[in-house]
């Protein structure tokens, strides 16, 4: 009972997916509200007066006009591309090689792994992500980095040893067999220690042979209580190499698909140039797509489907896809996600964007009975924006006639100085 907090301001929440049940139904807003935690869960959400009156004994945090919603949560990342974010003129498989490869190279070196995974922390939280799921490099030790400074900060994370041996230059290659072992080890040392999962992760079918594929299709079959997570039809040449490289395989998912990798817990990230079969079978596996629109636009690689994706039922997340995408920022990221369904025809509604980006990426994740929102009993990962966070923002938000119009600035020109509290598992960062 001592440890009781109340967080005081407007609150957002959903009872429902919007995409399914629509907005007015599944987003709740409280214009004074109040969201009861202890022991790192969430005890209420409700009424902040009542909530008030009923706790009087909880520690009050009161945020005023503040809006208290769950932490974002980040689908798809890679920390190891942290310091090689935004860089200059290149498309996917160059950008790959140019830039990429040379700089998680360097994570066999545990020191350097260890100090990038505690910037990449540092940055996420800073922009109010409580949750990442990430890529780590071909090196164990880029791993256990990234799990250690998670598990110090106190976060829920998911993460994997990024698997390829092929079509990779030496030195960020293993082999189908140090793979399986690998991950196998890794995976028994961190997951479902504290709040972290391991991942299975190949990187795409272009860098794994038949043989590392099916490896780490069997792995995943010995434990399928782990997501597996890999990338799927992100640039029209890239989906032309797989073909090459697999002339028997029906498809690009079908790569995926002979060697047993994919199912409920399969996370495929980008899923832009995707055929009618690989469509009615990622919504009939029940696997999950990551929508990541800054790396889109910032690699060339073309304008996701959200809304017809959507209308099939898929389960879909967001992410920023750190570094090929442009920002540690979800904000930025649900503002590219609405830029892109705006040049597919539909504009996407401020609580479908926020929903995408906490409830929709936790559902992506199988974690949606953890995170991704405020409801009673699920974890106390809660992020307080402040609505007029600029002169820019406030100018417009002045004029804001509901919440939808309040939040929104904030969507399109929002960044780190929006993010007034961050609060991990109950305790305040
Ligand atoms: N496809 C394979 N690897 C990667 C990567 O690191 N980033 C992106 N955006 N796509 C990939
Ligand atoms: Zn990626």
């Amino acid at each position: 009972m001592a440890d009781q907090q109340l967080l005081l301001g407007q609150t957002l929440h959903y009872h429902a997916d919007p995409f399914v049940a629509g907005v007015a139904d599944a987003a709740v807003h409280q214009r004074r509200g109040g969201v009861l935690i202890g022991d790192g869960k969430i005890i209420e959400v409700g009424d902040g007066d009542t909530l008030r009156a009923q706790y009087p004994q909880a520690r009050v945090h009161d945020y005023g006009d503040g809006l208290i919603t769950a932490g974002f949560v980040d689908a798809h990342v890679h920390y190891p591309q942290t310091a090689i974010i935004a860089s200059w003129g290149k498309r996917l498989i160059d950008w790959l090689n140019t830039y990429t490869f040379p700089e998680e190279m360097r994570f066999s070196d545990a020191e350097y792994a260890a100090e990038v995974a505690d910037r990449y922390f540092d940055l996420t939280l800073q922009n109010g992500t409580t949750t990442t799921c990430s890529y780590c490099t071909i090196h164990p030790e880029s791993v256990n980095a990234f799990f250690q400074k998670a598990q110090a900060r106190g976060l829920r994370a998911l993460a994997g040893k990024t698997c390829m041996d092929r079509n990779a230059p030496d030195g960020l290659r293993d082999t189908a067999q140090s793979a399986y072992d690998d991950s196998r080890a890794l995976l028994s040392r961190w997951h479902g220690v504290d709040r972290l999962s391991y991942v299975i992760t190949p990187r795409f079918s272009p860098t794994s042979t038949p043989e590392q594929l099916e490896a780490l299709g069997a792995l995943w079959a010995e434990h399928p209580d782990c997501l597996m997570q890999t990338h799927l039809s992100e640039q029209v040449d890239e989906v032309e190499w797989v073909h090459d490289l697999f002339p028997e395989a029906r498809d690009y998912l079908d790569t995926y698909e002979r060697f047993g990798l994919l199912g409920p817990g399969a996370v495929f990230g980008h899923a832009i140039h995707l055929t009618g079969r690989e469509r009615g079978r990622l919504k009939d596996s029940g696997a999950s797509i990551v929508h990541c629109p800054t790396s889109n636009t910032f690699i060339g690689s073309g304008l996701f489907d959200l809304d017809g994706l959507m209308s099939e039922g898929q389960r879909i997340g967001l992410a920023t896809d750190t570094g090929g995408g442009s920002s540690f920022s979800m904000l930025r990221t649900m503002a590219a996600a609405y830029e892109i369904a705006q040049l597919r025809g539909r504009a996407l509604h401020p609580a479908e964007l926020y929903w995408l980006a906490t409830q929709g990426a936790a559902r992506s994740l199988r974690a949606d009975d953890k995170i991704g929102n405020i409801g009673k009993g699920l974890e106390a990962d809660l992020i307080v924006i402040d609505l007029a966070s600029t002169p820019a923002i406030s100018q417009r938000t002045a004029r804001a006639e509901d919440i939808w119009q309040a939040l929104f600035p904030t969507i399109m020109m929002g960044d780190d100085r929006a993010i007034r509290a961050v609060w991990v598992g109950g305790t305040p960062r």
